[in-house]
């Protein structure tokens, strides 16, 4: 079994990756203010921002693979404070990948389709990156430094991911469900389009990944449709059968004074299909599989 370093274990993704690689990879995973326990893997607290403990726990463990997935990612607080998110999202990726280098670690950095402006749509790896918000802009950043640093590295570019929450971070499903439970109407964008990808394929993409070691680069993992918000929110409610009533479609011109957001960031995913053969399954069939685990724990999120 290969030796996985998984950061942000505490995290959505972190949490359902740990969950899904356990069983084919030796995991220690990292966590901040959150400790989680994961059944079948091992976990530990490590402050990304530290360089000394980094080093420590990355010569201590000697992993194959570091896979990066802790960050601040709430772009709303990245925005107001802008310190905070460049030592989370880049000096944090700076310690990382050296000290990756230094061991001899591939390194698996997550990065976001908010590092593009959101005028184009569709976008490949050959588009060009221009992020609107401080947090586009910290990840983007991460990206550079890693593959500047890392000799062996892959940056993954994500979409708004949908799954059940970790179980010290959120999930936006959680709160469209409550909205939906206790018959609140919903505004969503129409105009705001994202490739949403259902976290149990994200897992699964990710198991190939670490299946391929020779794979490097920039790739966009990006789910099957391009959907904007209040589409996702009506199939949402289809799924788990409320009423579509209960989505209000809106626009952003109707909400002057909210924070910069890129209209269209949908991602190109082609050239990770052909080197993986894994394309992610229709948002229905993710929401399917999310309402199934939803229904043995009804009234658990949100
Ligand atoms: N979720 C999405 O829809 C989405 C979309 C596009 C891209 N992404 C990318 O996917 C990755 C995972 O996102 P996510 O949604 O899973 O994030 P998340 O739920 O907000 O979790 C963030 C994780 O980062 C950890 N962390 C934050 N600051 C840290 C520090 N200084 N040192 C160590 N750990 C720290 C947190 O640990 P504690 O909780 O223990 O503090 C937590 O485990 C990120 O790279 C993000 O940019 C996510």
């Amino acid at each position: 079994m290969s030796r996985l370093l998984l950061t942000g274990v505490s995290g959505f993704l972190g949490w359902r990756l740990a969950c899904g690689l356990k069983d084919r990879h030796e995991i220690l995973g990292t966590y901040k203010t959150n400790p989680v326990g994961v059944e079948g893997a091992e976990t530990a607290f490590l402050d990304l921002r530290d360089p000394r403990s980094i080093r420590r726990t990355l010569r201590d463990f000697r992993p194959d693979t570091v896979l990066h997935t802790a960050a601040i990612t709430n772009v709303r607080f990245c925005q107001d404070n802008p310190a905070a998110a460049r030592e989370a999202n880049l000096d944090a990726t700076v310690n990382l990948a050296r000290e990756a280098e230094q061991v001899g670690a591939r390194l698996i950095y997550t990065s976001t389709d908010r590092v593009f402006n959101g005028t184009g749509g569709n976008y490949t790896e050959r588009d060009e990156p221009d992020p609107l918000d401080r947090y586009g802009q910290t990840k983007l950043a991460g990206e550079r430094a890693v593959s500047r640093i890392a000799a062996d590295h892959l940056i993954v570019r994500l979409p708004l991911m949908f799954g059940p929450p970790s179980p010290a971070h959120e999930s936006f499903i959680s709160w469209t469900l409550d909205s939906f439970r206790k018959n609140k109407p919903l505004e969503l964008f129409t105009d705001q389009f994202r490739t949403p990808l259902y976290a149990g394929d994200a897992a699964e993409a990710f198991g190939l990944i670490l299946s391929l070691p020779d794979m490097k680069g920039l790739y966009h993992l990006g789910g099957s449709v391009r959907l904007n918000r209040a589409e996702f929110g009506y199939l949402v409610a289809e799924v788990f059968g409320f009423d579509p009533s209960l989505v209000r479609p809106i626009s952003m011109a109707d909400k002057p004074g909210i924070p910069p957001c890129p209209a269209d960031v949908s991602l190109n995913s082609e050239k990770f299909f052909r080197a993986t053969g894994f394309r992610a399954r229709p948002p229905d069939q993710g929401l399917a599989d999310i309402k199934t685990a939803w229904s043995k724990r009804p009234g658990a999120w949100g």
